[in-house]
């Protein structure tokens, strides 16, 4: 099933109850909320007492994206916080195996995300112990960025290992997701659909979230 995940980066933040809302009207069904720490990522964003607050606004699931050096310290606080999800970098986690058992010890949907110059295959030993699989399709860090194309290739070779081994993991895609790009990811295998720019960006949270959800569902029916 496809579901759209709208990334609160590009909201409104002093409004932020008000634009989760709109975009749940229009078909949003899991809040993606990106943290940074200016040190995996040349950025800065948000920590537990948002997803605190957001807790209290929406009973849609927290898909928290961990963009941050020492995820492990962190889980704990983003559990009590009120996350439903979170997702850790391949590239920072020494201890990968071990990071999502803490993820999942907490009760919690554990998830693995790769940027754009890390291999797939770099995670075919955690493949069975993760709720899904995030793949970026720009280098994280800032919204309203440019799709890169190679993410669609990892896509296809994940749902591919999924057969394969007949695993369950859902497939995640992450970073300029809009009307031009979302029918490709969807035809690669992406059910998961992260958007910032293309929801909040411009104009109402709720029709931009209907359009790219009507755009992703007439992609499915042309799946072959
Ligand atoms: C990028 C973040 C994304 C970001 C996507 O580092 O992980 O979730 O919000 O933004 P758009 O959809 O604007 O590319
Ligand atoms: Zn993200």
């Amino acid at each position: 099933m496809i579901e759209l995940a709208p990334s609160i980066l590009a909201a409104d933040f002093a409004r932020l109850g008000e634009q989760v809302s709109s975009a749940a009207e229009g078909g949003g069904s899991v809040i993606h909320v990106d943290v940074m720490d200016g040190h995996f990522v040349p950025n800065l964003t948000v920590g537990p007492p948002l997803v605190k607050s957001l807790r209290k606004v929406t009973d849609l699931p927290l898909d928290c994206h961990l963009m941050i050096e020492n995820p492990d310290q962190y889980i704990p606080e983003f559990a009590e916080a009120g996350a439903d999800w979170i997702s850790v970098h391949q590239e920072v986690c020494r201890h990968l195996n071990r990071t999502l058992d803490v993820i999942r010890s907490h009760g919690l949907l554990a998830g693995v995300v790769i940027n754009p110059a890390t291999p797939v295959e770099t995670l075919s030993e955690v493949l069975n112990i993760v709720d899904y699989v995030l793949v970026m399709s720009v280098n994280p860090g800032f919204g309203a960025q440019k799709f890169i194309p190679g993410a669609l290739h990892k896509i296809r070779r994940l749902a591919e290992f999924r057969t394969n081994r007949g695993l369950n993991y859902r497939i995640e895609v992450d970073g300029g997701i809009a009307l031009d790009t979302v029918a490709d990811v969807v035809r690669a295998g992406a059910e998961l659909l992260v958007a910032g720019n293309a929801v909040f960006g411009q104009g109402d949270p709720k029709t931009n979230a209907q359009k790219l959800l009507k755009a992703a569902n007439e992609a499915t029916l042309q799946k072959v």
